[in-house]
């Protein structure tokens, strides 16, 4: 299924009852502890600074506890966003499919994390933000958080690529920032469009205040290697900041553009690719 482009029936397909959802941003990582989340946040933040409908999705939770504070709910503490989604929780630390097997419990499926999170982008801000006024429609950005990096099993033979090709999602790369990181990260790209989907860039998870090196080279180095643009770098220390100032700061943090392409003026509406991309 992985490494089948079109395997999965996109959404509106022949066979589908359901009008489409619209599809979201995919967020992967070139592994576990890149800063994922708070990149996640950051892009959030961004968006809900440019006046859009913003949502926060973890399809996979490990290693927490019911009514412990996931990733999307982090997310969304940080960035202000009360749109959010959280599919599935397993308790162990692990990749999820080794989650689920440790814990003796069914495997994900596909469909059971879909389904979940078509539904959630079609309700959109109408069904679940209580916040939500009548009005004219707000463009819209879904932020979809993957588990560890791309290749990470959420289920057997199931990726968070197989998601992104359900959803019709564009994916974006968070990386680390030093030596080590040209290789994973061309690796990763690479990856996501040997599946056939489109990577809309890079964004690094935590960038130091006084870069070294391969961290400077690094940044010139790695739009050449991976054919695809640096979104945005999130300052290191970024997750400890209050949410406040969060908020003021993350626009800060990106390239003019790159939210503004990526977000969604209508329900349905394709993804607009970035210029350049
Ligand atoms: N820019 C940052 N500022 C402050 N802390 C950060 C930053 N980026 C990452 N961290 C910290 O590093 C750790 C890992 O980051 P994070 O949880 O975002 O990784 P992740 O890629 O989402 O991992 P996972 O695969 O578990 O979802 C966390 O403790 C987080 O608070
Ligand atoms: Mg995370």
């Amino acid at each position: 299924m992985t490494t089948a482009p079109g395997s999965a029936p996109l959404p509106g397909s022949p066979g589908s009852a359901s009008p489409p959802a619209p599809a979201p941003i995919v967020i992967t990582g070139t592994g576990t502890d890149v800063g994922k989340t708070v990149a996640t946040a950051a892009l959030a933040a961004h968006g809900l600074s440019e006046g859009l409908d913003v949502g926060i999705c973890k399809p996979i939770q490990t290693g927490l506890s019911p009514g412990e504070p996931g990733d999307a709910h982090e997310a969304a503490r940080l960035s202000g966003v009360r749109r959010v989604l959280e599919v599935r929780r397993l308790p162990d630390p692990l990749a999820p499919e080794t989650a689920a097997r440790v814990a003796g419990l069914p495997q994900s499926t596909l469909p059971e994390l879909i389904d979940p999170i078509r539904a959630w982008l079609r309700a959109g801000g109408s069904a679940s933000d209580s916040a939500a006024t009548p009005g004219p429609a707000r463009g819209r950005l879904d932020l979809v958080e993957g588990a560890g990096g791309v290749l990470v099993r959420l289920g057997t033979d199931l990726t968070v690529l197989d998601l992104a090709r359900s959803l019709d999602a564009p994916v974006i790369v968070v990386a680390r920032a030093g030596l080590g990181t040209l290789s994973d990260t061309e690796l990763t790209v690479r990856a996501i469009e040997a599946a056939g989907l489109r990577c809309a860039g890079i964004v690094i998870g935590s960038w130091p205040a006084d870069p070294d090196l391969a961290e400077r080279c690094n940044l010139e180095d790695l739009p050449r290697v991976t054919g695809v643009p640096v979104l945005g770098r999130v300052p290191a220390g970024a997750g400890a900041l209050e949410p406040d100032e969060f908020g003021r700061r993350a626009p800060g943090w990106f390239e003019s553009g790159p939210v503004t392409a990526l977000r969604r003026d209508a329900p349905g509406a394709q993804v607009t690719p970035a210029a350049g991309t």
